[in-house]
């Protein structure tokens, strides 16, 4: 095994769904700045990226958080909480201002993308998809969500995946309520407590040969 490899299967072992915090530990701001880059390099449908990540650091926002999410106190003890939010509706305003971001970012005249930006909307935005508009943007999430944790994993930040969580009532405490931007979940980041009995427990997982066959 390369060290490259070797390096990536110990951050993905050493990675688990932390359930206590240690609530003194912060994340540096050098750190925390390559972690929000892991979310914006994130891959998405067309490029679209139907998502809002709310960073919350406030800890008055936190204790109000930690009751609807199933009490778990990781949303308080953690360093960074990210909340994913997602576009209710993708709209042809929203289409229009990537495919303007695409011509700023590569120094050519927006129009040129003018067939892109058709494709884009006749599929998401008055094709069948704009029906599921919200499950396919909270869809998208989850690639977040999963570079997220692993990259976090990489430079030894702990994460826990939340989905045990009332996403409406995150709404109505982070005001995102009218706003056209809903939770999906969200993933507390920062330093597991030393007294954290889920870091020892074994992963369980189907074996390898349930998990993945080969179609050679
Ligand atoms: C989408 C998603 C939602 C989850 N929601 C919660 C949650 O609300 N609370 C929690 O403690 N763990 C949650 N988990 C963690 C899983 O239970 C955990 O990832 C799984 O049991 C595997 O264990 P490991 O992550 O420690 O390897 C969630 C995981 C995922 C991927």
């Amino acid at each position: 095994m390369s060290a490259q490899t070797e390096n990536l299967l110990n951050a993905l072992s050493w990675r688990y769904a932390v359930k206590k915090f240690d609530a003194n530990k912060k994340i540096d701001s050098k750190t925390w700045q390559a972690l929000e880059e892991s979310l914006i390099l994130t891959p998405s449908s067309y490029g679209l990226q139907p998502w809002r990540f709310q960073i919350v650091t406030n800890l008055d926002l936190r204790r109000k958080l930690t009751p609807v999410s199933w009490g778990q106190k990781q949303v308080e003890d953690c360093s960074h909480l990210v909340v994913f939010t997602v576009k209710e509706k993708v709209d042809e305003v929203y289409v229009q201002s990537f495919i303007h971001q695409m011509g700023k970012v590569r120094g050519v005249d927006p129009a040129t993308f003018a067939g892109y930006q058709k494709m884009i909307v006749s599929d998401v935005v008055n094709g069948p998809r704009s029906q599921v508009a919200f499950d396919w943007a909270a869809r998208q999430s989850y690639i977040a969500l999963g570079n997220f944790m692993t990259a976090c994993a990489l430079v030894g930040v702990d994460t826990c995946p939340m989905e045990g969580i009332d996403p409406a009532k995150y709404d109505e405490i982070l005001g995102l309520v009218g706003s056209g931007w809903k939770t999906v979940m969200a993933c507390p980041a920062g330093y597991r407590a030393s007294d954290d009995k889920y870091a020892s427990e074994k992963k369980v997982r189907f074996e390898k040969s349930v998990l993945i066959e080969h179609r050679d």
